[in-house]
């Protein structure tokens, strides 16, 4: 059985791996294309923002193995408090089986619980997945960025989705 639960900083070193192998698929998936942070600089990340209201990490766990991140962050605009971005993964082994559904439910959970009203992400045009992801979940496509990110050695563009809370 697969639950969610708030990341800790024992997680880096399985956080990091997960990053790695989902950011070496073919797919072109995430923005990372070689080492993700290291493992201390991802343990010392945890332990800053387990003690911040705007941010948060989650874990997607199934028995003892860590099978999907979400990553929450306040927009740090004093005009825009009420907006927050998201990023999720989950394993390979480990998708269609609701578990990228169950990480977006704890991200609207932390947005009514941190007064967020507005969820926002940029996923890769090619992203099918994720694109059906988030369009199943309620989230509206609300623009399209050219060589908006740096991948590599290349610019790629992005989709802007959103979602309203509550
Ligand atoms: C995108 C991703 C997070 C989806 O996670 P998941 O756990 O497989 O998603 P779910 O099982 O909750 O899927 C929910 C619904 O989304 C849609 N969906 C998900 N993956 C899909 C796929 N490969 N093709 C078509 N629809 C898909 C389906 O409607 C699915 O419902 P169904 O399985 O009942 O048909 C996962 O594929 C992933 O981690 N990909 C690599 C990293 C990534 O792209 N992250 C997002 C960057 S913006």
């Amino acid at each position: 059985m697969t639950i969610v639960r708030p990341a800790s900083a024992a997680d880096a070193h399985a956080l990091v791996e997960l990053a790695e192998s989902v950011g070496r698929e073919d797919g072109r998936w995430i923005l990372g294309t070689g080492p993700w942070r290291s493992v201390a600089d991802e343990r010392r990340y945890l332990r800053t923002i387990d003690r911040h209201p705007d941010a948060a990490v989650y874990v997607a766990e199934d028995g003892s193995r860590i099978v999907g991140r979400l990553s929450l962050a306040r927009d740090p605009h004093p005009a825009s408090r009420h907006v927050a971005d998201l990023g999720l993964m989950v394993a390979e082994s480990h998708r269609r089986q609701g578990v990228g559904t169950m990480l977006l439910e704890q991200a609207v959970s932390w947005a009514g619980e941190a007064r967020v009203r507005k969820l926002e992400l940029h996923v890769f045009p090619w992203n099918e997945p994720a694109l059906a992801l988030y369009e199943s979940f309620g989230f509206e496509r609300e623009g399209y960025r050219k060589r908006h990110y740096e991948r590599g050695d290349e610019l790629v563009d992005a989709v802007l989705m959103a979602y309203f809370v509550g």
